[in-house]
C-alpha cells in the first residue's frame, strides 16, 4: 500500500510513520513543517518527504498521486495556543479536514482522520464518553478538532467517503513538542526550572503511549468500517499533581520546583473513554504509565540535543505569553 501521512513530520504522525514503513509500507509524509513540525522526528525513516499544507488541494493531489490511503494528524493541537488565538486552530482543523475528505472522496482515497477525546468535553466522575455521545467541545482546539470531525462525516453520509474517525486520549512518548504537560515538566525539571500546575491540580487525564495510540490507527486503517469513530484509550487515568510527583520522582527534581499557578480558562476537569469498540477489532493497550514514563523520561535525559534546540525563538515568546505573568 502507498499512504500520505499528513502531519506526519510531529509527534503522533512521525512514530505512525516509522510504524508504516516498518510494516513495509509505501509511506509519503505530507507536513505544512509549523513550530511543532520536525524533520528530526524522521531521521533515518525509509519515507519519501513532501513539504505542503493540507488546506491547498493542488498540493494534496500532486504528492498523494498513486496513494490508497491518507492517514491524518496534521493540525494545531495545543490548547493553551487556541486560547491565546484560534484562527490556525479553524484553518487546519476545520478546513483542512474538510479539504481532506473533499480530495479523498474524490480520488477514491481511503481516510483516517485522527482526532481526540477533547471533542466530548469533560466527563463527570463515573462515566465514560462512548462514540455516538453528544460533542460539547470546551476549548477553541476541541470545537475546531470537532467541525472537522462533523465534516468528515457529512461527507460520509452525503457523498459514501470511505472514512472513519479515532479520538484519542492524552498520548505521551519520545518527540513531543514540550508545550504539553509531560514533556514540559519533565524537560523543565531537568533544567531545575519551575512546574507551573494550573488550579488545584486535580483535573485527571487518561494517559495513551505513543505506540499502543499508533497501533490502533494501524488497526482502524486496516480494518476500520466507513463512517465508524473508535474511541482509543488506555485506561490509565491520573490526576495531574499526582503526574506531577512521579515526574519529580523519576528526574530527581526537588518539590519546591511546583508552583500552583492560574487556571486555564475553560479547563476540562476530566476525560475518560469506553474504548470497548476498538477492543472488539482486536486492540488493547501493551504499555502502562508504570513502564512508559520512566522510559519516557529516560528519553528526555538521553536526548537533549533534540529538545534544547526547541526550547528557543518563537518557543519562549509562548513560554512568555503564557507563563510569565503566571510564575511571577
Ligand atoms: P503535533 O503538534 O506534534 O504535530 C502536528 C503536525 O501537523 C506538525 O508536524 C505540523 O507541522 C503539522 N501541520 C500543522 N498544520 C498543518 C497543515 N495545515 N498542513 C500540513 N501539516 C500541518 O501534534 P500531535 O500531538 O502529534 O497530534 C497529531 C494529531 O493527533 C492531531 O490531529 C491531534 O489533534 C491528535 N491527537 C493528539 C493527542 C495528543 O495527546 N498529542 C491526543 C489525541 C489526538
Ligand atoms: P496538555 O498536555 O496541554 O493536554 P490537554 O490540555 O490536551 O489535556 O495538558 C494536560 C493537563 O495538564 C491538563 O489538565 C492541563 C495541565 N497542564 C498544567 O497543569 N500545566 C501546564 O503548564 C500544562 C501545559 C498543562
Amino acid at each position: 500500500m502507498r499512504a500520505l501521512v499528513s502531519g506526519g513530520a510531529g509527534f503522533i504522525g512521525s512514530h505512525f510513520a516509522k510504524r508504516l514503513a516498518a510494516a513495509g509500507e509505501n509511506v509519503v509524509v505530507f507536513d505544512k513543517l509549523t513550530y511543532s513540525g520536525n524533520p528530526a522526528n524522521l531521521e533515518g525513516a525509509d519515507v519519501e518527504f513532501v513539504e505542503g499544507d493540507i488546506c491547498d488541494l493542488d498540493a494534496l493531489a500532486s504528492a498523494g498521486t498513486g496513494c490508497e490511503a491518507v492517514v491524518n494528524f496534521a493540525a494545531e493541537t495545543h490548547v493553551d495556543r487556541s486560547i491565546l488565538g484560534a484562527s490556525e486552530f479553524v484553518e487546519t482543523d476545520v478546513l483542512g479536514a474538510y479539504a481532506l475528505v473533499s480530495w479523498t472522496k474524490e480520488a477514491g482515497i481511503r481516510l483516517v482522520q485522527v482526532s481526540t477525546d477533547e471533542v466530548y468535553g469533560d466527563v463527570p466522575v463515573g462515566e465514560s464518553s462512548s462514540e455516538d455521545d453528544p460533542l460539547r467541545p470546551s476549548s477553541p482546539y476541541a470545537a475546531s478538532k470537532a467541525g472537522g470531525d462533523l465534516q468528515i462525516l457529512a461527507a460520509v453520509r452525503t457523498y459514501g467517503a470511505n472514512a472513519s474517525i479515532t479520538r484519542g486520549s492524552n498520548t505521551y512518548g519520545p518527540n513531543q513538542y514540550p508545550e504539553k504537560v509531560i514533556p514540559l515538566f519533565v524537560t523543565n525539571a531537568l533544567d531545575g526550572e519551575p512546574l507551573p500546575l494550573y488550579g488545584d491540580g486535580r483535573q485527571t487525564r487518561d494517559w495513551l503511549h505513543v505506540d499502543d495510540h499508533c497501533a490502533a490507527i494501524e488497526l482502524v486503517l486496516r480494518e476500520g468500517g466507513p463512517g465508524e469513530v473508535y474511541n482509543v484509550g488506555a485506561g490509565e487515568e491520573l490526576e495531574n499533581r499526582e503526574l506531577t510527583r512521579r515526574i519529580l520522582e523519576l528526574t530527581g527534581a526537588d518539590e519546591s520546583l511546583v508552583r500552583h499557578v492560574e487556571d486555564r480558562a475553560g479547563h476540562d476537569r476530566r476525560y475518560s473513554l469506553d474504548s470497548s469498540k476498538l477492543h472488539g477489532l482486536g486492540w488493547s493497550p501493551r504499555h502502562t504509565l508504570a513502564d512508559g514514563l520512566p522510559e519516557t523520561v529516560e528519553w528526555y535525559r538521553s536526548n537533549r540535543a533534540w529538545w534544547e534546540p526547541l526550547k528557543s525563538g518563537e518557543y519562549l515568546d509562548y513560554y512568555r505569553r503564557q507563563y510569565a505573568e503566571r510564575l511571577t
